[in-house]
């Protein structure tokens, strides 16, 4: 038997929460976010689950051509642009637009001597003050790129910093700046990621750029994924190693810190931080065993984690376990490690497989 650590990937819940987050503006265009190795799952296979998307933004050179030599003819966006000229002739071969956030990317553009174009997002600082030209400059930055051999299409872009709060005036100013831009420079535009979609209808441009709800994780505080109808992709699964009867008074894994308040049974499940699991998952974490709830104990251990199995005296080594996934939302558990579920997506680690189901 394999180490039984797993990533089951269910393609069928990427395409039904496609198909949600196109509900909210069934007009608009949807580039789906899949950078980051598809936010953990794999960009290929979230690429051919999500092939009814209008376009992929991702965030380098190299997630593009992945896609490509997959394949995958949709437009793709690489939402940081370049990083450097020599990108640029594979940016015109493979038609991938780039997101023009900088002054010496727009140098760079104009001093190629390249044949050909390639399709330009100028990425407008609105208040999220990452990326992104100035406001007072986008005028002039435009003008500099309509002019500009090297360019083809042209659009405007800008992300928002908090759309993941109900109510946020800081939200409220980026949509106004943005508003008074789309409307001056007439150009396509794009402003909503997952939150925007779903939380702020007036972010709603030509594009619409969802992550983190494809993957059926909530993109706002206050609602749940189920609330929103939306299904985990990642199952993150291994089972249990051992089960062992421990003393009251025993303290379990590194630094002894976890003390067993009385005689007990614990579990030892193979999935640790060397495979993604959060290493600050404190005690109290929910783990399911045979689909019922158990919960974390002592520190997580590189390939294991130790629960306590009070509450689940039928346990049986081999028995089933999922970290996250179905029966136990991703957003819960980061809730426990004090992270977000978009980190905990990203490090499920190369070791474990992916399993598309
Ligand atoms: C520029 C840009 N647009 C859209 C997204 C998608 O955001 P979310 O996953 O919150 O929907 C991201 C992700 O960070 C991003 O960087």
């Amino acid at each position: 038997m394999s180490r039984p650590a797993r990533a089951f990937i269910n393609t069928a819940a990427l395409k039904h929460n496609l198909n949600q987050a196109r509900q909210f503006h069934p007009n608009r265009k949807i580039m789906a976010v899949i950078k980051a190795n598809g936010y953990g799952h794999g960009i290929v296979a979230v690429a051919s689950a999500l092939s009814d998307a209008d376009g992929f933004g991702v965030a380098s050179l190299e997630e593009a051509m992945a896609l490509r030599d997959a394949g995958v003819a949709l437009p793709i966006t690489a939402l940081e642009g370049f990083f450097e000229a020599s990108e640029l002739p594979y940016f015109i071969d493979h038609k991938v637009q780039a997101v023009i956030h900088s002054a010496w990317q727009v140098d760079i553009l104009e001093q190629s001597g390249e044949k050909g174009q390639i399709d330009v997002w100028v990425k407008i600082d609105t208040g999220m003050n990452r990326l992104g030209f100035p406001l007072e400059e986008a005028q002039s930055v435009i003008d500099r790129l309509r002019n500009c051999d090297r360019v083809g299409q042209l659009a405007l872009m800008s992300h928002l910093a908090c759309a993941d709060e109900a109510d946020s005036d800081s939200t409220r100013s980026q949509v106004e700046k943005f508003r008074q831009l789309a409307s001056e420079t007439g150009l396509p535009a794009s402003l909503a990621n997952s939150a925007g979609v779903v939380a702020w209808p007036e972010t709603a441009y030509d594009w619409q750029r969802p992550g983190i709800m494809l993957y059926g994780s909530s993109p706002v505080a206050g609602k749940s994924a189920s609330e929103l109808n939306l299904k985990p992709v990642m199952t993150a699964t291994s089972a249990l190693i051992a089960v062992r009867q421990q003393r009251k008074g025993d303290a379990v894994g590194y630094g002894g810190d976890w003390v067993c308040p009385e005689d007990m049974t614990i579990g030892v499940v193979a999935f640790g931080y060397g495979d993604g699991y959060p290493r600050h998952a404190g005690p109290g974490t929910p783990v399911l065993v045979n689909g019922k709830v158990a919960t974390l104990i002592g520190r997580v251990s590189m390939d294991m984690i130790t629960v306590d199995l009070r509450t689940n005296q039928d346990a049986r080594v081999g028995d089933r376990v999922v970290l996250w996934g179905d029966g136990l939302p991703i957003d819960d558990v980061a809730r426990h490690a004090d992270t977000i579920s978009y980190e905990l997506l990203c490090h499920v680690t190369s070791r474990v497989p992916r399993i598309e189901v």
